[in-house]
């Protein structure tokens, strides 16, 4: 049986990116896997009123089940309105759906939005899956991000060793012929908490390294080519040092982990880039705070006494990125 998003409570992306890119700021995509991921991110925006995208990714699909993910989302809705944001915008998001069959599925079973990546095909397959998925899409509403250019980084479900840069002068004729709805560009982000290898970077006074600047040259030039067209960006975690600190304090291992700083995010944001897409910093808030936790109580074995804290280290986190980075609280009031 097909359920449509509309009935869910959920909003697709259209009006949402369109104000966004209008005012300057950008949406936060941000993956979740399991309740405690989802509830930090709902108090978060519901505290900001925030729009926001609840992005599933084929990995956490199979972790999770889509069924019930697709109903926490729902629930999602429900717990936003209860903790008082009268009309919460909330987008249910396919991340790097990599089949027709796939993201199908997803518009049947109430998501509001779907990507497309078919960004590792030569171009004109990319097209041609991309149309047949905004073609079926459409029908019901739902929107499509699609993408052009590879990003580096290693997950689950997406790998690519080395990054290629968006094709500006591709742009006009991907989304003429494709009609998707936004599309992710590759300027120099990656996925993952191990953005940039220490030999890409150089150190400051105090040793730190210093990542290279994105390529804003590029997106200035796509913004050029698509004046007010939704862009998105993925592998934007900035992988707070203070968290990588306080996992390897307590038994961690992450050496050199790096990410994107936040001023060259914030400076993305207010562009026409309206989706900025963070998985990684939810994970190491996370797993940060359940290490500092059972190493300082070493007793305990309730779940709940450790997820309680890595839940607010989310909300924190999240928090900040609406508000310090992205710029979208109250703007769905
Ligand atoms: O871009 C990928 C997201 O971080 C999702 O990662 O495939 O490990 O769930 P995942
Ligand atoms: P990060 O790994 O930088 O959080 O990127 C997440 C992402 O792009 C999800 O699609
Ligand atoms: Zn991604």
């Amino acid at each position: 049986m097909k359920v449509s998003f509309k009935d869910l409570g959920l909003v697709n992306t259209r009006e949402m990116f369109a104000k966004a890119v209008k005012g300057g700021y950008a949406i936060p995509a941000f993956n979740f896997n399991n309740m405690e991921q989802l509830q930090a991110i709902i108090q978060a925006s519901a505290e900001t009123k925030s729009p926001v995208i609840l992005q599933v990714s084929k990995g956490a699909r199979n972790y999770a089940n889509q069924t019930l993910l697709r109903y926490m989302a729902q629930g999602a809705v429900e717990y936003a309105k209860e903790l008082g944001w009268k009309k919460p915008q909330i987008v249910l998001h396919l991340d790097h759906g990599d089949s027709y069959e796939l993201c199908k599925s997803c518009v049947d079973f109430g998501f509001s939005s779907v990507m497309i990546d078919a960004s590792s095909l030569p171009y004109e397959e990319n097209v041609k899956l991309t149309r047949k998925v905004v073609n079926y899409a459409h029908k019901y509403d739902v929107t499509v991000e699609a993408e052009l250019g590879v990003l580096a980084g290693v997950e689950d479900e997406v790998s690519s060793a080395v990054s290629h840069y968006t094709k500006p002068e591709e742009v006009i004729d991907f989304v003429k012929k494709t009609k998707c709805d936004s599309l992710a560009i590759s300027i120099g982000t990656s996925h993952g908490a191990y953005k940039f290898t220490p030999e890409q970077c150089t150190r400051d006074k105090d040793g730190k390294l210093v990542p290279p600047p994105l390529a804003f040259d590029v997106l200035k030039a796509i913004e050029k080519k698509l004046p007010g067209f939704p862009i998105v960006l993925h592998g934007s975690s900035s992988v707070p040092q203070e968290y990588v600190d306080m996992c390897n304090q307590f038994g961690g291992k992450l050496p050199n982990a790096i990410g994107i700083p936040e001023e060259q995010l914030r400076k993305a944001a207010k562009s026409a880039v309206c989706k900025i897409n963070i998985d990684s910093d939810s994970r190491l808030a996370m797993t940060a705070a359940i290490r500092k936790h059972l190493a300082e109580n070493p007793g305990h074995f309730d779940p709940r006494q450790y997820l309680k804290p890595a839940r607010e280290e989310m909300k924190k986190m999240y928090i900040h990125k609406i508000i310090n980075v992205l710029g979208s609280n109250g703007k769905a009031r």
